[in-house]
């Protein structure tokens, strides 16, 4: 990482309060006036940044925001992300989601926050979403699918996500089925998808994305430090998140109109060249049983697949899943 994108690293991990100059330079061993010039530089690229007198300096928010119009130079889109909702603060974006999306919101209305005081995952857990440091958004999609497709969104959007972080990142995550991204074993991004359905047909489907990007080990709680990852530490890159937000909207429309039109088959093909999961021995923790055995890739439905020992397939719709 060069000594300018540390020094914007600082910034953005600092939430906006102020970063003392000094304390830039000795922790990163060179001069104040090194540390001024990196600061000129990313004015000259667009960031806006205060000197605030015996405190340092402040990244305003706005820099590293979420916005349509922070996202309208990356989106190549007809309708993901061209009404974006951007909340600095709230309990779950998901929440907000299913309320606009009751009230009729159209499809591909995007609610995107800094930071999340509620966010949730799979399975009830809780999602640390810190303040400004990743991904913390809701889309919502309506697609022409029955209630036993929609699982199959899911499976869509690992695909759409791992391919914007193909191109944007320049990381290669794989998917554990059925909704986490991984990249040396550790968890990356997550997805959550929630269905307002009426007996026959998906009114809305509501698909959380979490995906983390500038957090450093020491920002996640004791219980993930071994668990998960950012871009940050993995590239050690600091990147746009509205541009990585876009790149996914972009791959998100795309998958999604080749699944509406030709069906699950071409996207099922490309999610299995991604898992880490198939031909794997696995645990996978049902509400009242734990089966183990062999992942055999997904069913047309997007099923997982799992041969037990005494070769009997089972298909999950639903697990908590752990390589073994
Ligand atoms: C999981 O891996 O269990 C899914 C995590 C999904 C997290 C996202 S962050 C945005 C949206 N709001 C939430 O409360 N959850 C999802």
């Amino acid at each position: 990482m060069s000594t300018k994108d540390k020094v914007l690293h600082d910034l953005l991990r600092s939430g906006g309060e102020p970063v003392s100059g000094q304390q830039m330079a000795d922790a990163l061993g060179v001069s104040r006036t090194a540390i001024w010039k990196c600061i000129k530089e990313l004015e000259s690229e667009g960031y806006s940044i205060e000197s605030v007198r015996k405190k340092g300096y402040v990244l305003h928010r706005r820099s590293d925001e979420i916005t349509d119009v922070r996202l309208s130079p990356y989106l190549e889109t007809e309708r993901y992300g061209r009404i974006v909702h951007t909340y600095e603060s709230c309990e779950t974006t998901q929440m907000i989601a299913h309320d606009k999306a009751q009230l009729g919101a159209d499809e591909g209305t995007l609610i995107v926050t800094d930071e999340q005081t509620a966010g949730r995952g799979r399975l009830m857990r809780p999602w640390s979403s810190p303040n400004g440091q990743g991904i913390w958004m809701s889309l919502i999609i309506r697609p022409n699918l029955s209630m036993k497709e929609a699982p199959q969104v899911t499976l869509v959007t690992a695909v759409a996500i791992v391919r914007a972080l193909e191109t944007v990142a320049s990381i290669d995550p794989v998917i554990k089925w059925p909704n986490d991204l991984l990249v040396g074993g550790k968890k990356i991004a997550g997805i959550l998808t929630e269905m307002q359905a009426d007996p026959d047909q998906v009114q809305a489907l509501i698909v959380g994305i979490g995906l983390n990007v500038h957090q450093q080990p020491s920002d996640f709680p004791d219980e993930l430090k071994d668990e998960a990852t950012s871009i940050a530490i993995e590239t050690g890159e600091t990147i746009e998140r509205a541009r990585l937000v876009a790149a996914i909207m972009n791959e998100m429309e795309r998958f999604i109109d080749m699944y509406e039109k030709n069906g699950f088959e071409p996207i099922k093909l490309l999610w299995e060249s991604y898992a880490v999961t198939t031909g794997q021995r696995i645990r996978a923790t049902l509400v009242d049983e734990v089966i183990e055995g062999i992942a055999r890739g997904i069913s047309d439905d997007g099923l997982l697949q799992i041969e037990e020992d005494d070769g009997t397939i089972r298909s999950l719709y639903s697990a908590d899943v752990t390589l073994q």
